[in-house]
Parts: C-alpha cells; structure tokens; sequence
C-alpha cells in the first residue's frame, strides 16, 4: 500500500496562521526526518493543535511554506491524524477498521485478516465485535489508533490522545505509539503531560504563544532549556 514517494523530511518554512488580527503560529520553521518521536508541547492555546493540523495538510498556512519530501501536495494517505476525542462509527470495532480499510483501497479478500492483525496490535481481539461507540475511552483510543495504523502512514500525528485517560490506559496507548515508532512510523504528538514526554520523545517542539519557542533533544529540553519560558514550563510555572 506504500507509495513510491515518501512525506519525509516534512519541511515548515515560516508558517504562520492568521486569524484576522490574531496569529495563531507565528514564522515557525522547522524540519522532521524520520527517527524518534517528536512531542509537541507549550501552554494551553499555544497552537500545538494548529501546527499538527498544518504538518497533516488539513489546514493551509496564511504564509510560509509546507513541503512533504520536497512536494507541496502529496497524497494524505501517506499521513494518519488522530484526534484528542476520537470519532467511531456506529458499528462494531472491527466493521470500523474495515471501513478504515476500504476507504484506503485495500483489497477485500485481505481485509478481514488485516483487521484482525490490527485489532491484535491494539489488544481488542477479544472485543472485536463490540459496537465501537460502547467501547471505553481508553479502548475507543486504541481502536483509533489501529484505525490510522490500518494506513501504514509514514507520519502518524496525535492531538494530545491520552489527556482523558486514566494512567494504566495512557500507558497502553504509549506502548503502541511506541510499537508503531519502532517499526519505523514518524510519530508527531501533541501533549502536556511532561512524565509522558520524557517517556516518549526524541525530541520536543515547544510552543509559546504561535512561536516555536524551542526545539532540542529531549533530554537537553528537560536538562539544559535553552530558554526562560521552557524554563518555566519544565518547573511547572505559568508560562503566558
Ligand atoms: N480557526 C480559528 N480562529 C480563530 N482562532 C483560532 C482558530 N483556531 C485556533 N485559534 C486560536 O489559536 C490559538 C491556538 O490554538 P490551538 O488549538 O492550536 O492551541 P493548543 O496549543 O492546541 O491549545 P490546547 O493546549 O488548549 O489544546 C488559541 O488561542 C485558539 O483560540
Ligand atoms: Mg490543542
């Protein structure tokens, strides 16, 4: 199912997003190889959620430039989005990783092996024919998760998707983003939790107010903040 072309290096040239008179992200500039996950963190309405939605094309910067291994416009399949609250179907777990399948074009006769092998990945075998809507959050996450796996994307990003998870469940998550990072998916993950940025990342984006206020490897983030803001953050201070 993997295009010839690959996403990466995935290329922000002075992006900025503009909301009339409010720049929601400011000249950020940046560029994601392949390699450990990268986490996306800053303050609330730093625009942590904006910037992941420009790295997946589905929103257009008001200036600057996004390339995906060079190209302006690249098919989004190569690319998977999952969402704080995710969105199922009202169908069983496994009728909505099929639907996931079918909508990517993978062929028929193979889809019922392949939605097994994912909803494995995932640990819901066992729940497979539940209705996906009466699944519990963290469950619901998971077969979010097997849902964008279901793609193979070269970049797999993820809007906070832990942050109303209790701990056992947020673990479960991390351990397949983890999964898919080794087998070689680019995970870029918004989150605020800084036990699970240690946890996970490479290295760390950090927001304040539109601007990319920092990028470092994580431990120099946590270790060494270049900055007084991330400073502050890494504390556990306001940051405004
Ligand atoms: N379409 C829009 N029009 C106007 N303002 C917007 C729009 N989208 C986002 N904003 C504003 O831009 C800022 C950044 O929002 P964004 O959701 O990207 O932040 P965030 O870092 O993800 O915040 P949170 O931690 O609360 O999820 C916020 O002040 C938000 O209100
Ligand atoms: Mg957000």
């Amino acid at each position: 199912m993997r295009a010839a072309l690959s996403d990466l290096p995935l290329v922000l040239d002075r992006v900025s997003l503009r909301a009339g008179a409010t720049a929601i992200l400011d000249r950020v500039s940046l560029t994601l190889g392949p390699g450990a996950p990268t986490l996306v963190v800053g303050p609330n309405g730093s625009g942590k959620t904006s910037l992941l939605r420009i790295c997946m094309g589905l929103t257009a910067p008001t200036e600057g430039t996004v390339r995906w291994g060079g190209r302006s416009e690249t098919r989004p399949t190569r690319r998977a989005f999952l969402f704080q609250e995710p969105v199922m179907l009202r169908r069983s777990a496994a009728a909505n990783i099929a639907y996931g399948l079918a909508q990517a074009g993978y062929p028929r006769e193979r889809r019922a092996a392949r939605v097994e092998e994912l909803l494995d990945r995932v640990g819901l075998l066992d729940l497979a024919g539940r209705p996906a809507r009466r699944l519990s959050g963290g469950e619901q996450q998971r077969l979010a998760l097997a849902r964008a796996l279901a793609r193979e994307p070269e970049i797999l990003l993820l809007d906070e998707p832990t942050a109303s998870l209790d701990p056992a469940a947020t673990r479960h998550v991390e351990e397949i983003v983890l999964m898919a990072a080794r087998s070689g998916t680019k995970i870029v993950m918004a989150s605020h939790d800084l036990g699970q940025v240690r946890r996970l990342a490479g290295d760390v984006l950090f927001m304040v107010r539109g601007r990319l206020c920092e990028q470092a490897d994580a431990a120099d983030f946590f270790d060494r903040p270049t900055t007084p803001e991330a400073a502050a953050f890494i504390r556990g201070d306001l940051v405004l």
